[in-house]
Formats: structure tokens, C-alpha cells, sequence
């Protein structure tokens, strides 16, 4: 499967609008846990990894930000600034988060729960990796 952008319902409302995601209608994968990261100070980067199984999904819940992936070969950048879509991210892509607004809010959700495990933090051996499975 391919990273790619996945467009939210939007309910609209006078009221305030709504969206939502539910799997496995919106999304390729049963949830299985969900954290987000916030507070980001100016210039910091989050989550310079690539996962061995997991994937995710990541919506900027409020204020915007980039998601920079790496497939082995070449870098793909999303710019999320909306609630009503989303990126899917299948597992195998080294992932980094940069240029938080403020008040930035990432909500991400896994098909897996925490494994520290599943983690890969070295780049070259991610490459390495991913171009052995090719
Ligand atoms: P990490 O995934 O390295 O953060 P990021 O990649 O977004 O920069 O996680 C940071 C710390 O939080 C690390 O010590 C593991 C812990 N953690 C959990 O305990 N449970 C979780 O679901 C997540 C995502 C992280």
C-alpha cells in the first residue's frame, strides 16, 4: 500500500462542523490505539523512525504540519493543516514531523499498541532494510 491523503466526512454545521473516522470505513486498518502530540516548542522534529509493522493515520486536529516520509528512495511531504483529512501511512516508511504551528495538535492512530520493538531509528539500516524486502 502507498502513503496517501484520506478525506474525513464534514459535517457541516451553523452549530460548528464535525468529522470523523471509523475503520474500516475510512480507514485501511483496525484501530488499536491513539496518542497525539502537542505543546511542540518553534523548530522541533518528532519521529524520526520508520515502523517494521505498524501503520497509522494522522490528522492535524488543529494548527498544521509537515509529514515527511522516505520510502528507501525518495522523500514524499504531506502538509496537513485541516481536520477533515488525514494521512495514511503504511507500515515501512521512515517518518519525520517538522514545522509544528503553534498549537499544533497530531492526532495518531495505530493498528498496533505500543511496541518499542517495532521501531527502527537508524536510518541506514532502514534503508538497508526496506531494499532487502524490495
Ligand atoms: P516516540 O514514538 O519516539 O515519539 P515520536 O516518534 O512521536 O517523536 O515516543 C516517545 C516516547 O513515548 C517513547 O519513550 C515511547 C513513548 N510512547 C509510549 O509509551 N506509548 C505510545 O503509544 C507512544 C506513541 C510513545
Amino acid at each position: 500500500m502507498e502513503p496517501r491523503i484520506i478525506n474525513l466526512p464534514k459535517i457541516e454545521d451553523p452549530r460548528g462542523n464535525l468529522s470523523f473516522f471509523e475503520s474500516p470505513k475510512q480507514l485501511p486498518f483496525e484501530i488499536e490505539r491513539a496518542y497525539w502530540i502537542y505543546d511542540v516548542p518553534g523548530g522541533e522534529i518528532r519521529g524520526s523512525h520508520a515502523f517494521k509493522e505498524q501503520q497509522e493515520f494522522i490528522v492535524a486536529l488543529s494548527g498544521s504540519f509537515d509529514v515527511v516520509l522516505h520510502d528507501g528512495s525518495q522523500e514524499l511531504k504531506f502538509s496537513l493543516n485541516r481536520s477533515y483529512y488525514g494521512l495514511y501511512i503504511p507500515k515501512m516508511y521512515w517518518r519525520r514531523i517538522e514545522n509544528f504551528s503553534t498549537n499544533a495538535l497530531a492526532l495518531i492512530v495505530s493498528d498496533r499498541k505500543f511496541d518499542s520493538s517495532d521501531y527502527i531509528r537508524n536510518f541506514e539500516a532502514f534503508v538497508n532494510w526496506k531494499n532487502e524486502k524490495i
